[in-house]
Formats: C-alpha cells, sequence, structure tokens
C-alpha cells in the first residue's frame, strides 16, 4: 500500500547501505515520506484522515474491518463532516451524510466489495444486491420488480395476514417458561413463511432455513471488505465459506422440488410466481442456473434480513411511545368501525398515524444505516471532482437526522407532520439501484403490524429498551441476539377493537 516511489527509494537505499551512515538514511526516508504524504493530501481538498505514508489507508481499513462499516461510517462523518475521503482495501471511498444522490445516479449503478467475498457468498456477477455486471444486473432486476410491484397487492395483504395469524395462534410453542417469547425470532418465521408463499411456494423447514439465513448473513457482513490474503487462511475462513454454501446447497434443494412441481401441474396459474418466471428464464436460456439459484436465495433473504429486523425495533418504540401506540389503536378501531364492506378493508383504508410511525420508526432507527455504491465514470458531487472507481457510501443514518425534521434526535412523529420531501428520508435509497422492494415492504409493514398490534400488546424484558440493547452495525444495523434482551411478552388486547372481527 505504500507508493511506488518510497518503495524503489527504499530498495536504492539498502544497495547504498555501506556507504552512508543509517541514522541519516533513515531521515532522509522519513522526509520523503511526510513528503509523499503531503503531495497525496495535496490531490484532493475532500476532509479526511491524512494519507501518512500508507499509514492513513491502513488504519481507516482496519477500522472499516474492527468495528463494522456502519459504526466507521459514523465516525468518520461525526468526526470530519459530510462529506470524509478514507481507504478501504487502499481504494478511496467518500462516506456522504448528505443527500446528493441526484448527480450521482446516472454514473453509480455498481456496488463495491471484495471480488473473493463475494465469490464466497455467490454474489459475484450473479443476484441482484451485490451484481456489478450492469447488463446482466438490469436483466434480473426486471424480474424483482415484476414480482413486487403491479398487481398482487391483495395477494400480498392477505397472505401477511394469514402468516401472521398462523404465527400467532401458536405463540404458545415459542415461549418460554417465564412467558417471554424472542420476538425477532418470530417475525423473522413470519416473514419468511411470507417470502416463500409470496416468491418460491414450496413446503420447507422455516426454522432450519431461517438458521442458514442467518449464518449466512454473518457470512456475508465478515467476507464482504475483506483483504484478499483472508480467504486463504484455512482456520478463519472456512467456516464462513460452509456458512454460505449451506444455504446456497439449500435453495438449491428447494429450487429442485419447485421445478418438480411445476413439471407435474398440468396448467399453471395465470399470474407466475418468481421462482417460476425464473425457471423458465432459465428453460428459455435467458438466466444461468447459478443466476437463478441465487436470485431466488436474495429474494428469500431479503425480507428476513431486513423487514423482521425493522419490525423488532418499530415493536420496542411503540413499548417507549405508549402515546403512539394508543393512537394507532385508535385509529385502526375508528378505521374499521367506518369499514362498511366489512372489517378486511381496514388493511387498504388510510390509516394516517400507523403510517407515519412506520416512518418515524424507519427515519430514527433504520436497519440499512448506509448504502454501498462505485463510481463507473469520473464524476462531480458537489462540486468535488471523484475518480472513476471511487467507492461511495451513503450514511442514511445520519442524512435523515438533519435540522429539516422538527426533532431530528428524538422519536416523535411531528417529524412528519409536513411532508418531508423525498432527500430527506430515503430509508429505501433512491435512484435505479435503490430497493426494488420498498413499495411491498410497506404493504407487509402495515398488514403485519395491524394484525399483530389488533391482538396484542408486547411488553419487553424490564429494562430493554432500544438504547440499551446492545447492536452491531457492520453490514445492516442488528441487535445482537443473546438470549435475554429480545425477549417480550405478548399481552392479548383486553379492549378488542370494537366493530372489526380481526
Ligand atoms: C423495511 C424493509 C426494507 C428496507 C429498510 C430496505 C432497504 C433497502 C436499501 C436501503 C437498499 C439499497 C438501496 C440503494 O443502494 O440505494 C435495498 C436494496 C434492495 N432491497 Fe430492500 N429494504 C427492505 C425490504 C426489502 C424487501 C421486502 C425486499 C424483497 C422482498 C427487498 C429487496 C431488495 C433488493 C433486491 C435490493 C437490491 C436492489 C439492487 O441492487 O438493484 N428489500 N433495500
Ligand atoms: C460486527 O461488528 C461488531 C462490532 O460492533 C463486531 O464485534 C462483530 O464481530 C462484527 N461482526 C461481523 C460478522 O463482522
Ligand atoms: C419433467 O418431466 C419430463 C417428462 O415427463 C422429464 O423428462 C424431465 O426430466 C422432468 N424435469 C424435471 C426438472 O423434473
Ligand atoms: C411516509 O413516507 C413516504 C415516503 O417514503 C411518503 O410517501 C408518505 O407520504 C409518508 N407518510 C406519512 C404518513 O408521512
Amino acid at each position: 500500500m505504500l507508493p511506488l516511489e518510497t518503495l524503489t527509494i527504499g530498495r536504492m537505499a539498502i544497495d547504498t547501505v555501506s556507504e552512508v551512515t543509517a541514522p541519516l538514511l533513515l531521515l532522509v526516508l522519513l522526509v520523503l515520506l511526510l513528503l509523499t504524504a503531503y503531495s497525496q493530501r495535496k490531490q484532493s481538498d475532500i476532509p479526511g484522515p491524512s494519507f501518512l505514508a500508507g499509514l492513513g489507508p491502513i488504519l481507516s481499513y482496519t477500522r472499516f474491518i474492527w468495528t463494522g462499516i456502519g459504526t466507521a461510517s459514523n465516525y468518520y462523518n461525526n468526526k470530519f463532516g459530510s462529506i470524509v475521503r478514507v481507504w478501504i482495501n487502499g481504494e478511496e471511498t467518500l462516506i456522504l451524510s448528505r443527500q446528493v444522490l441526484k448527480t450521482l445516479s446516472p454514473t453509480t449503478q455498481a456496488r463495491f466489495g471484495s471480488k473473493k467475498g463475494l465469490q464466497c457468498i455467490g454474489m459475484e456477477g450473479r443476484g441482484i444486491i451485490f451484481n456489478s455486471d450492469i447488463p446482466l444486473w438490469k436483466k434480473v432486476r426486471t424480474y424483482f420488480s415484476k414480482a413486487l410491484t403491479g398487481p398482487g397487492l391483495q395477494r400480498t395483504v392477505a397472505i401477511c395476514v394469514s402468516s401472521t395469524a398462523k404465527h400467532l395462534d401458536r405463540l404458545k410453542e415459542m415461549t418460554d417458561s417465564s412467558g417471554h417469547v424472542d420476538a425477532l425470532n418470530l417475525l423473522r418465521a413470519i416473514v419468511v413463511d411470507i417470502s416463500n408463499r409470496l416468491f418460491l411456494r414450496v413446503p420447507l423447514n422455516e426454522k432450519d432455513l431461517l438458521m442458514k439465513i442467518h449464518n449466512y448473513f454473518e457470512t456475508w457482513q465478515t467476507v464482504l471488505i475483506q483483504p484478499d490474503i483472508f480467504f486463504k487462511i484455512g482456520w478463519l475462513y472456512n467456516k464462513h465459506k460452509k456458512a454460505a454454501q449451506e444455504l446456497q446447497d439449500e435453495m438449491e434443494r428447494l429450487l429442485e422440488i419447485k421445478r418438480q412441481i411445476i413439471n407435474e401441474t398440468e396448467k399453471l396459474d395465470d399470474d407466475l410466481d418468481f421462482a417460476t418466471e425464473l425457471i423458465f428464464a432459465q428453460n428459455h436460456g435467458e438466466l444461468s442456473a447459478d443466476n437463478v439459484r441465487q436470485c431466488v436465495l436474495e429474494m428469500v433473504i431479503a425480507a428476513p434480513d431486513t423487514l423482521s429486523i425493522s419490525l423488532f425495533f418499530m415493536l420496542m418504540l411503540l413499548k417507549q411511545n405508549p402515546d403512539v401506540e394508543l393512537r394507532i389503536v385508535e385509529e385502526m378501531n375508528t378505521v374499521s368501525s367506518e369499514c362498511e364492506k366489512g372489517a378486511e378493508n381496514i388493511y387498504y383504508g388510510s390509516l394516517n398515524v400507523l403510517e407515519n410511525f412506520i416512518n418515524e420508526s424507519l427515519r430514527f432507527h433504520p436497519v440499512v444505516d448506509f448504502t454501498m455504491r462505485k463510481s463507473l465514470e469520473d464524476d462531480i458531487i458537489e462540486g468535488t471532482k471523484i475518480r472513476k472507481g471511487t467507492n461511495i457510501i451513503l450514511n442514511i443514518g445520519l442524512m435523515h437526522k438533519t435540522e429539516f425534521f422538527s426533532k431530528p434526535k428524538e422519536f416523535n412523529l411531528m417529524n412528519f407532520d409536513k411532508t418531508v420531501p423525498s432527500r430527506f428520508f430515503q430509508p429505501f435509497g433512491c435512484g435505479p439501484r435503490s430497493c426494488v422492494g420498498k413499495h411491498i415492504a410497506m404493504v407487509m409493514m402495515r398488514a403485519i403490524l395491524i394484525t399483530l398490534l389488533s391482538r396484542y400488546t408486547v411488553c419487553p424484558r424490564q429494562g430493554c429498551t432500544l438504547d440499551s440493547i446492545k447492536q452491531t452495525n457492520n453490514l445492516s444495523q442488528q441487535p445482537v441476539e443473546d438470549e435475554h434482551s429480545l425477549a417480550m411478552r405478548f399481552i392479548p388486547r383486553t379492549t378488542q377493537p370494537q366493530h372489526s372481527q380481526l
């Protein structure tokens, strides 16, 4: 990582070591190092840690690996301001905490990450999330868009409601002797069931699949920005490789079952599910088998990795803000009593307080705290030239805490009293590479929350608040899963919503 000049000078110096005294040599070297450091710094006027003859890049990279990408990004933005230049694996990286994507979007349709790391998890040139083969990504994205938007709204709501109800009916099985339920696990189980029923439709073992998804995610956050040497160290790397492989094998197995089901079905529905569309695309030579497997894998993990954690944060926030819970329940009662065509309509009616609450939760404590991009062309951002190949981190978490909001640092529904322009609030990112599931995610969160809150009020273990539970912020912001802090009691609501049969 040292600049080339210093290396060559170093070698020359060794050749002549007999003629010059060592201390003098060291001094010359030091001056040269400082000069390179200085000239490097002058190349860019973006604030950030200094180059320090190659030490700066090593230090910033170490911070990213050690504390996680999210934590490190927050550290640098807090220290240097809303635009910071650091290095990840020797690559220049900008961290931005002000909205600039308008100028970014045409040139930044790729993400960055270690090639070997992405190969390990099957994402290199495959799937959608970290696929940087732009033509292929565009093709794949149309399949995701089709499955995640469009006419399936009613079906989505019906599946969310029935999955949530089914799991709530079996709450006893998940309750421990002290009357607590691991709320995050419950939400994950609900969400993975919904994803399966929407996109794959194959019988599966939820618990087993969830464990594999969890291990895959751990591997993902571990390998994403590791240096190449990491992948050569067997005792470090092998267990991660195994975890990634296990989920890929499981997906292959589920897809095999799916292929059989399709084969045995005489006449398929008019609206084909995601997996079926992909299998057909493969049959027509449009997509490779590996790509199909990876796309289905990413579709199945997307919601359990994001949505269930968002919902968990929401349940915590609700308990810390009982007045908000009261308003949400009142609103649900009012709307369902006004529904003439039956209680079902509550799922489609306007629930302003609930939506406001969802927005404020996503703003205040986002699960995806930042997004990653790579600039494919030279570009200018906020008057600063950035070179082709520069990595970009958009710090959504900080972007959401600007003075635009009346109480930026507090959880408060007032923050959404006035219409929030999209540049101040982007829980799903923006531009062509934004979350392809953003519409369905809102529908799902709404339907799950309505179903859950109309039957139960939750109560986290005493003393557990969003501030007090341990969390990590590597690839996304997540609670640390020890046995106690995620447990909640689910208390049946005594006053059922009066006019609904929910
Ligand atoms: C609360 C729930 C969710 C949140 C907060 C969330 C957030 C995000 C964010 C911030 C990105 C990156 C956007 C960017 O770089 O600009 C993203 C990408 C993505 N999300 Fe979501 N998401 C959620 C739910 C979902 C769901 C339910 C699905 C699908 C079932 C999904 C599928 C995807 C995919 C496939 C991408 C990659 C898109 C691409 O690279 O083209 N997400 N999400
Ligand atoms: C995530 O970050 C935390 C520090 O906040 C660290 O202890 C943990 O090992 C990291 N996990 C992974 C998988 O990188
Ligand atoms: C589907 O059925 C046909 C014949 O009925 C068979 O040749 C083919 O291998 C089957 N494909 C799969 C994926 O099971
Ligand atoms: C919530 O945020 C979305 C943008 O993501 C916006 O369209 C919607 O109007 C907001 N809803 C409320 C109630 O603030």
